[in-house]
């Protein structure tokens, strides 16, 4: 699969027909809405966990050397918390665009994370067939990546801090993120 998904994403899944819709962010569209939303609540999904297993080659790094960002992959019984927004299907343009470099739409159910009830919402999804997708290293592995990345966005290091931080402020521990972050810490600060 190609990893430009925009017109992938507009032909499988035409939204026009929808007065809004939820969607699901569970790495930088947690702590970087560009984007005009109704409402967002935090939320979570279930059966899914983020790892840095995703290349970046348009926003964390470039397509000579690709930066480390977050994918969801399957995990029975886990659950992967993030922010929703409810935004109206033209906002799509602008996340498709974002969002381009392999990750697909897909549908899933949404809980909200400090209230009872769910919802159904969308998620960008980048699979192991996409060409930009590295697949799993060790903590070590991924924070050197990470150290050693930065692209039209920026650093990698600003994209797994910020997302680390934003964890914390929604009150989630994530051991994948937050051992990554621990691992590029000691690299930028060796002396600690
Ligand atoms: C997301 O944040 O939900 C998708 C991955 C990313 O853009 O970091």
């Amino acid at each position: 699969m190609s990893h430009n998904t925009i017109e992938l994403n507009r032909q499988r899944q035409p939204l026009d027909h929808l007065s809004s819709v939820w969607l699901f962010g569970y790495g930088s569209l947690i702590y970087k809405a560009d984007f005009p939303y109704l409402q967002r609540k935090p939320a979570c999904i279930y059966g899914w966990q983020r790892r840095f297993w995703q290349g970046s080659h348009d926003h964390r790094g470039t397509p000579e050397a690709p930066g480390r960002v977050l994918t969801l992959v399957e995990a029975p019984g886990e659950r992967c918390a993030g922010m929703a927004y409810e935004v109206t299907p033209d906002t799509f343009e602008h996340l498709d665009h974002r969002e381009k470099n392999g990750y697909l739409r897909v549908f899933t159910p949404l809980a909200w994370l400090h209230e009872t009830g769910q919802t159904q919402g969308l998620v960008y999804l980048a699979s192991a067939d996409n060409e930009a997708y590295l697949g799993p290293a060790s903590d070590t592995e991924i924070a050197r990546h990470i150290a050693a990345s930065k692209g039209p966005s920026g650093e990698n290091s600003e994209y797994l801090l910020k997302l680390a931080d934003a964890l914390r402020e929604l009150g989630e521990h994530d051991e994948h993120v937050f051992a990554v972050e621990r691992e590029l810490l000691g690299l930028m600060n060796p002396e600690f």
